[in-house]
Order: structure tokens, then sequence, then C-alpha cells
């Protein structure tokens, strides 16, 4: 009996998911990751942007500073998995929580979106 009330939600968490495709569920989570979105950095297309731009003065020279997050829609799936468990960036957050099943819907939307636009 213990069991059943175990597993039980497990089926019912499975059935729920039957309601969105893996591309859906990768859209969802590429725009709402549990965290920062990924679109707010690297754009609606994944295509890459400009994050901000400011000046630094060295020496009585203004430098401008751009931060900009890459086009991500042509990394590996093992670089791709590789960056979400980063320790060393430093303007992307860690999305070391994601889980398996999770990072590769959200890479199979990505790819999706660079099919859709290059
Ligand atoms: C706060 C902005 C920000 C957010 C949010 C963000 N990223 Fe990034 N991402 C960056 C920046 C900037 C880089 C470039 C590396 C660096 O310096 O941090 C990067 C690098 C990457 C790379 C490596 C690209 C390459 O060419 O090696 C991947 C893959 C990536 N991000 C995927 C994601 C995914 C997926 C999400 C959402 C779960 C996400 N990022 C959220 C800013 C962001």
């Amino acid at each position: 009996m213990r069991l059943l009330l175990f597993i039980m939600p497990l089926f019912l968490y499975a059935k729920e998911n039957w309601f969105i495709t893996k591309l859906e569920y990768g859209k969802m989570l590429y725009n709402n990751p549990r965290g920062i979105s990924c679109a707010k950095c690297h754009g609606k297309y994944a295509q890459g942007k400009i994050i901000s731009k400011y000046y630094i003065t060295k020496k009585n020279q203004k430098i401008l500073k751009i931060i900009k997050a890459p086009n991500i829609q042509n990394v590996s799936f093992e670089e791709f998995k590789k960056k979400l468990f980063h320790k060393y960036l430093s303007v992307m957050p860690k999305y070391d929580y994601l889980t398996n099943q999770e990072i590769s819907a959200i890479y199979l939307y990505i790819q999706s979106l660079s099919r859709k636009k290059k």
C-alpha cells in the first residue's frame, strides 16, 4: 500500500506530461527554466543579443564595453550541457538543477529555432 502511494504521483505526473510535446516543453523551459529566462539574454530565437553596454575610463580614455550573450543555435549537446553546469562563467547563471530530460527538451527547442531562423 505504501509503495502504491509512492508510485501514484509518478503516474499522474507522467500523464500530465502527455498533454504537451517535448518541443513545447522545451519552449516553456527556455522561457522559464525556474530561474532567469534564457530568452532574456540569448534572445527569443537563441540568436544571441547584447545584454548591456557601458563605458569604463582607463588612462582618461573612455572605452566601450559590450556584454553579449552568444548565439546558441549551433552548440553541440555536450557543450550545451557543460555550459549549463558551468562553474566559471561570469555573466550567465548556473542551471545545475535542470534534469537531463529538461536539458534535452530545451536543446531540442533551440535546434528547432535554428532551422527556422539562420
Ligand atoms: C544573464 C544572462 C544569461 C542567461 C539568463 C543565460 N545565459 Fe547563456 N550565456 C550568457 C553569456 C554572457 C554567455 C557567454 C559566456 C559568458 O561569458 O558567460 C552564455 C553562454 C551560453 C552557452 C555557451 C555558448 C557557446 O558558444 O559556448 C550556452 C550553451 C548557453 N549560454 C545556454 C543558455 C541556456 C540554455 C540558458 C537558459 C537555461 C541560458 N544560457 C541563460 C548569458 C546568459
